[in-house]
């Protein structure tokens, strides 16, 4: 998404699809809006305590492989929730109006989310409950590795042909431990059996345990640690 899109352009497109098309015309330029990103959702009192938590800071995450020849043929069963559908821009307005009711991780988590978007990933899926987004995660395809390149360098590794990456799924705290996100890696991991994708990774934070139990549970399997930095507020993986 070019430098000179406002936000109000962004939320008047319609669906990503049209989302999809400017990105082919339009070169991504890294990190855009952050700042004002920042400034928009995180109060002063936030921002202090992330600085103070980020001057340096190390932590591990582990890659994850899928081979999906393995998925199994029915996916987990969740309590509640509807079908999941992909994500629009009305969805991105709407995710922004929650950051008020969230608790400041809960915050940089939808925020690292909602970066997808900015930055030029478009595939993002949403499921409901009763109007309210309850689960929301992405699906990366190698035909986005230059948003990979632009904007997540050192964060992402570029994804191969017949591979695809899941990422950044978040449940809104309300609707935790209903089985949204191994039924929602279900669907995604088997659409992307049925676009004939071989491969799907993922990376968790090693501490991230029920992340990892469900990944794990849904046949995902650890293949790399990954070290994560962290130096006034600026990360990278070294991998
Ligand atoms: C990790 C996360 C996506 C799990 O989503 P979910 O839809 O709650 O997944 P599940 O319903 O399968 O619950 C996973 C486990 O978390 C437990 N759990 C964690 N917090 C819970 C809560 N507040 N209420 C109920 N259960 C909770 C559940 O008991 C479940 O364990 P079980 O399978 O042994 O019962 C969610 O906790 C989350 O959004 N966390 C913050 C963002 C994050 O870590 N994302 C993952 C990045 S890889």
């Amino acid at each position: 998404m070019s430098k000179m899109t406002t936000r109000n352009d962004v939320l008047s497109m319609p669906s990503l699809e049209s989302v999809d098309k400017r990105h082919d015309t339009t070169p991504v330029a890294a990190d855009s809006g952050l700042v004002s990103d920042v400034v928009r959702t995180f109060s002063v009192g936030d921002l202090m305590t992330l600085v103070a938590r980020n001057v340096f800071k190390v932590n591990h995450c582990y890659m994850l492989h899928h081979n999906l020849k393995k998925l199994p043929l029915t996916p987990p069963r969740k309590i509640g929730g509807g079908e999941l559908r992909k994500m629009t821009c009305n969805d991105i307005e709407h995710l922004h109006q929650k950051y008020s009711t969230l608790g400041l991780e809960d915050k940089q988590e939808l925020f690292t989310c909602l970066r997808f978007f900015k930055n030029g990933f478009t595939d993002g899926y949403v499921l409901e409950v009763d109007g309210n987004i309850a689960y929301i995660q992405w699906v990366i395809s190698s035909s986005e590795n230059d948003v990979i390149r632009a904007s997540y360098r050192r964060k992402l590794l570029p994804l191969r042909d017949n591979e695809k990456m899941i990422d950044n799924a978040y449940t809104f705290p309300a609707y935790r431990g209903l089985g949204f996100m191994p039924h929602v890696v279900w669907q995604l991991l088997n659409r992307c059996r049925d676009q004939g994708c071989r491969r799907v990774i993922t990376y968790a934070r090693k501490d991230n345990v029920n992340s990892l139990n469900v990944l794990c549970g849904m046949g995902f399997k650890i293949t790399k640690l990954v070290s994560e930095y962290k130096l006034l507020g600026y990360g990278w993986r070294s991998f």
